[in-house]
């Protein structure tokens, strides 16, 4: 009979990938809501930026909305992972409901930064995405014209904030060199600005990124456990790229793996963004099994250790 060889692929996993403390927390308040309210429990935007976890959330009784007004007055309610303006809570203290934020506490942290800039007096120039949910909440713990948004180096050129004292801060999940590149700009135009205490780009963000770009060195391609709306995942992928591995592709489940892609590859480097589980990995790597004959090998850039406590309401 016929022998058929699977020809060989040797796997590179990035150490760390996949769930941060803060998204394993936003996780366990939803389903500990669950188990203490009963289902429905309903989550305002997705809990964290990734399908399978929304639809294993669903499954369990989780009712996902966009907006506060869909949820029923007597239903519990999550805050997603992301934050939200301060006029959410607001809202929902005016309307006596039972609310739990799962905002990760990192992203807090750049909320009462910007407050403490703002009661300073000064005008803030926030680094993030337009649109991104986080944004929407950090320009949100302050008055409309407190905060300016600063997307890209473009506009960091071309930013004209208003006269007098300047700080800024930044999105948590953003792309570590495009951020110094921005704050050397602003700082080259507006040298009397005001950094963050400490760093705002989140610990998890930072390892994965370094993480990405060990296995992207080594690898002729690189896959990326995440969505498209996740930001961090989103950069892990341009991380790869600019670290020199051009084929750099983003997949939400292993099946969307496209396998022609992997023809001619003998070293692939795996990552997951912050908010994919790692049973999605294990498909991707399932996948390449079918075809490839595997050596796995994690390399390691960072160990993390980091745990958040559940709010207080959830905590026995
Ligand atoms: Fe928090 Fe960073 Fe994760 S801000 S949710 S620890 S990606």
């Amino acid at each position: 009979a016929a022998m058929t060889v699977k020809p060989a692929l040797h796997v590179l996993l990035a150490g760390p990938r996949g769930f941060c403390a803060g998204v394993d927390r936003a996780i366990k308040i939803v389903e500990e809501s669950l188990k203490r309210f009963g289902p429905p429990v309903y989550v305002r935007h997705e809990i964290v930026h990734n399908k399978f976890v929304v639809q294993s959330l669903e499954a369990q009784g989780a009712i996902f909305v966009e907006e506060l007004d869909e949820v029923p007055q007597d239903a519990p309610v999550v805050f997603s992972a992301h934050g939200v303006p301060k006029s959410v809570p607001a809202e929902a203290q005016r309307r006596n409901m039972v609310y739990l934020d799962a905002t990760c506490p990192l992203v807090s942290k750049v909320h009462r930064e910007a407050e403490r800039h703002s009661a300073a007096g000064r005008h803030i120039l926030l680094i993030g995405h337009k649109g991104h949910p986080e944004v929407i909440g950090t320009m949100g713990q302050l008055p409309p014209g407190s905060v300016t948004l600063v997307d890209n180096l473009a506009e960091a050129e071309a930013v004209v904030p208003p006269e007098g004292p300047l700080a800024y801060t930044t999105q948590t999940t953003l792309s570590l060199d495009d951020t110094a590149e921005i704050v050397a700009t602003l700082t080259r135009r507006f040298p009397h600005l005001v950094g963050p205490a400490k760093e705002s780009i989140c610990y998890a963000t930072t390892n994965r990124q370094g993480a990405v770009k060990a296995i992207a060195a080594r690898a002729q391609m690189v896959v990326v456990v995440g969505a498209p709306n996740s930001s961090n995942s989103v950069r892990l992928r341009e991380v790869a790229e600019r670290a020199g591995c051009a084929r750099a592709v983003m997949v939400q489940r292993g099946r969307e793996l496209d396998l022609a892609l992997v023809e001619g590859v003998g070293v692939l480097g795996i990552t997951a963004g912050a908010s994919a589980p790692e049973v999605l990995v294990d498909e991707v790597i399932d996948r390449l099994r079918e075809v490839y004959d595997l050596t796995l090998e994690e390399v390691v850039v960072a160990e993390e250790n980091v745990t958040f406590k559940l709010p207080a309401a959830l905590a026995r």
